[in-house]
């Protein structure tokens, strides 16, 4: 576990770096899930920063994952965007998967957009739809704010009882109308993976009310909420889950439906970033 000194001091420090080499400061961060990539395109007055450069950032390993933050602009607003984000399957801590979101924090970032792939266990849901998370259940097993609370970033005991905020959430649902999006809510469970469920697990999961599930944001999410930022959550419904079609899930079937629906996905998150 990091010290709670420790963890400040890294934090200052890959702080210190960003401010040195970004000149436009973000108030929006937005993290890109699998296939959602090609957002990052549309940053004007881009600054790019790998996450190598940055100190004491992990690296991302996975396939289809850049492993970059760009700043810049979309819509006029000043954002940050994480292309390729840490998941805890890979390996990291929960605090080396969230530190991403705490150095948005210490940036000025106040919002956050967070996307991902998940399987659809709601039966109302199919292959490429898009999802706003209404809420989540944490079955990871961990959480981000385990140990000494850093006081600074936040409380001891966060409220998550809106960790998806509801106004967010309507404008979002508006929005979708407009682009022709067949507007969806549900609720997101995180796992830890990385195999996909069993088809029981998937039943179970129905059972205590999830409509998704995937292997991230919900770190992220918990972190960011602590910190104080607004959220609003996206799932791709890139597959059904396990159980729910009577075929085999893969990772080739996940990234293909995320390609297929990238370009209406970018629109959508696009079009958020100029009202949230
Ligand atoms: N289960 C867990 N995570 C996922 C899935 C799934 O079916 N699809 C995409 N991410």
């Amino acid at each position: 576990m990091i010290s709670e000194k420790g963890y400040s001091v890294k934090l200052a420090e890959a702080r210190g770096y960003l401010m040195e080499n970004v000149e436009v400061l973000p108030e929006l961060g937005v993290i890109l899930g699998s296939g959602l990539g090609a957002f990052a395109d549309l940053v004007e007055e881009q600054v790019v920063i790998p996450y190598k450069d940055i100190p004491h950032f992990p690296i991302s390993t996975v396939e289809g994952h850049a492993g970059q933050l760009v700043f810049g602009k979309v819509q006029g607003r000043k954002v940050v965007v994480m292309q390729g984000r840490f998941h805890y399957y890979e390996g990291y801590t929960m605090q080396e998967v969230t530190f991403p979101i705490r150095v948005m924090q210490v940036l000025g970032v106040t919002g956050l957009i967070v996307t991902n792939a998940a399987g659809g266990i709601n039966s109302s849901f199919s292959g490429g739809d898009l999802v706003l998370i209404k809420d989540h259940l944490n079955l990871m097993g961990d959480n981000p704010l385990r140990g000494a609370n850093l006081s600074n970033l936040g409380p001891r005991f966060p409220d998550l009882s809106e960790a998806y905020n509801r106004e967010w959430r309507q404008k979002a649902l508006v929005i979708a109308k407009e682009l022709g999006i067949d507007p969806q809510e549900g609720v997101y469970v995180a796992v830890s993976g990385p195999n996909y469920e069993t088809p029981s697990e998937i039943q179970y999961l129905r059972t205590i009310g999830a409509d998704m599930v995937g292997m991230s944001t919900v770190p992220e999410v918990i972190v960011a909420n602590h910190g104080g930022m607004r959220v609003l959550g996206i799932s791709c419904v890139t597959n059904m889950a396990a159980g729910i079609l009577g075929q085999k899930l893969s990772h080739v079937e996940v990234m293909e439906t995320a390609e297929r629906v990238e370009k209406q996905f970018v629109q959508f998150v696009q079009a958020l970033v100029k009202v949230l």
